[in-house]
Order: structure tokens, then sequence, then C-alpha cells
């Protein structure tokens, strides 16, 4: 048998919606009633930390009460015949909790915490949350471990080189609005197929649009490309 075929899946909040969790640009602007620059900056955290975790304590016990959907649990079956690498947008642990073993987090993870004073300081917080006077090992407040606009995105150098070298890549439930995400849509080789699964996608470039539910094209996709393999 040859080299196994890998496939890059690239989602965003499309891939939860179906697990309860609002997606940032498909309602009225605002995220669970915030304006996001309120609570997801860095400026937001100097002004008012408290709010900022509270905010991020409601999220994650939002997460943890929401359950994985088919899409997650299609993602993961993937990988019966395909080397799979998950790169998401999302902060929650759904595709971990939906049997994926690669998973990439772009914009952090809200069931992490880090210190202020050293980003390499990052601790599991298990069924914790973050209250102000909660300190690292070098005395420093906790924050969420979160990438706020106008932040760095650590992970972006090593998701694109795993996206180059893609077999197939499936972007599910991202609107590609946010830099230097979007970039990875396009950062496969040109050879390499792109399938687009979202209700909304507009066809702004080359690929093969599904546009159906997350946890009803999943599936089906899936299905598919276990039965068939990637065709070149
Ligand atoms: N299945 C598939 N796609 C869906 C579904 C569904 N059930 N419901 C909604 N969608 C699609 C929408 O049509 C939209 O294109 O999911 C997309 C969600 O887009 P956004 O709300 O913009 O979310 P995302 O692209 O993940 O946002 C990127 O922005 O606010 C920041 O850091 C945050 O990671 C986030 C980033």
């Amino acid at each position: 048998m040859g080299k196994q075929q890998h496939i890059v899946v690239l989602s965003g909040a499309g891939v939860s919606a179906e697990s309860g969790i609002q997606t940032f640009r498909d309602g009225d602007g605002l995220w669970e009633n915030h304006n996001v620059h309120d609570v997801a900056t860095p400026e937001a955290w100097q002004r008012d930390p408290e709010l900022v975790l509270r905010f991020y304590n409601e999220r994650r016990q939002q997460i943890r009460k929401a359950a994985p959907n088919a899409a997650h649990k299609a993602i993961a079956h993937l990988e019966d015949g395909f080397k799979v690498t998950v790169i998401t947008q999302n902060i929650d642990d759904l595709h971990e909790r939906g049997g994926s073993s690669e998973v990439l987090h772009l914009h952090g993870e809200i069931g992490k915490a880090r210190s202020t004073l050293d980003d390499r300081l990052v601790i599991n917080l298990g069924q914790s949350d973050i209250y102000p006077g909660d300190l690292c090992d070098k005395g420093s407040q906790l924050r969420p471990h979160i990438v706020w606009f106008g932040e760095d995105v650590p992970m972006y150098p090593i998701a694109h080189e795993i996206t180059q070298t893609a077999d197939l890549v499936i972007v599910v439930g991202t609107s590609l609005q946010v830099q230097p995400a979007s970039f990875l849509a396009s950062a496969a080789p040109y050879h390499v197929a792109r399938i687009v699964v979202d209700p909304k996608a507009s066809a702004d470039t080359p690929a093969f649009y599904l546009r159906d539910a997350a946890g009803v094209a999943m599936p089906v996709l899936v299905d598919y490309l276990l039965e068939n393999g990637i065709e070149d």
C-alpha cells in the first residue's frame, strides 16, 4: 500500500453551530450580546479584565455542556482511511471530543489559561474557570489561552506548512473573513482539490461547493471519500 493520503480540514464556527454554539457573523454582529471589541481584544483586557474573564467563563461553561455533532464525528471517522489534520479557528474542544486525533487550534483553546507574563506558561483548566487574582507560577494574572483580535497567530506558520502537504482540503463552516486563517484555504498546491461545506458559501474561488449544514453534508462526504478515495 502506498503512502496514506492527507486530508486537511479547515473548520470554523459553522461546524459547531449544530452543537448549539453561536457563530460570529450569522446573527446581528454581536457575539452572545457583546461587541467583540469589548471582550476579545488586548484593549478590552486592559480596560476591563473582569468583564473579559466573565465572558469567557460563560462561554467555557456553555461549551462544556455542548456535545460534538454529526459533522465533528464524521471528520473523526475520516481517519479510518486517511491521514487527517484538523486546523480549526474554533476555541472549543468538540473536534477532540468527536474523536479527531490531530487538531491544531489557530485561535487558541478556551479550556486552557496562560500567563500574562509568559506566553509559554499554559495550563489546562479542567473543570475550573479563571477569576481575577488567579495567578500563574510567576505571579501574574492568568488570561484565557485565546488569540484576540490584533494579536499574532503563533500557530499560523505550522498550519500553513501542514496545508501545503494536503492531497485534499475540506473547508467547513467558516466565512473566511478573518486573516491569516483565510489564507490557508488557498495554501495547498494548485492541483489539490478543495471542497467547501457551508450553507451560505459564496463561489468566489475554484472549489466544489456543498451548500448544506455541516451535520448533513459531512457524513455523506466522508462516506463517499472512504469508499472512493481521493481522485487524481
Ligand atoms: N454548517 C456549516 N456551516 C455553517 C452552519 C452549519 N450548520 N451554520 C453556519 N455556517 C457557516 C456560515 O454560513 C458562515 O459562513 O459558518 C460560517 C461561520 O462564519 P463566522 O461566523 O464568520 O465564523 P468563523 O469563520 O469561524 O470566524 C472566524 O472570527 O470572530 C473571530 O476568532 C473568531 O475564530 C473566529 C474567526
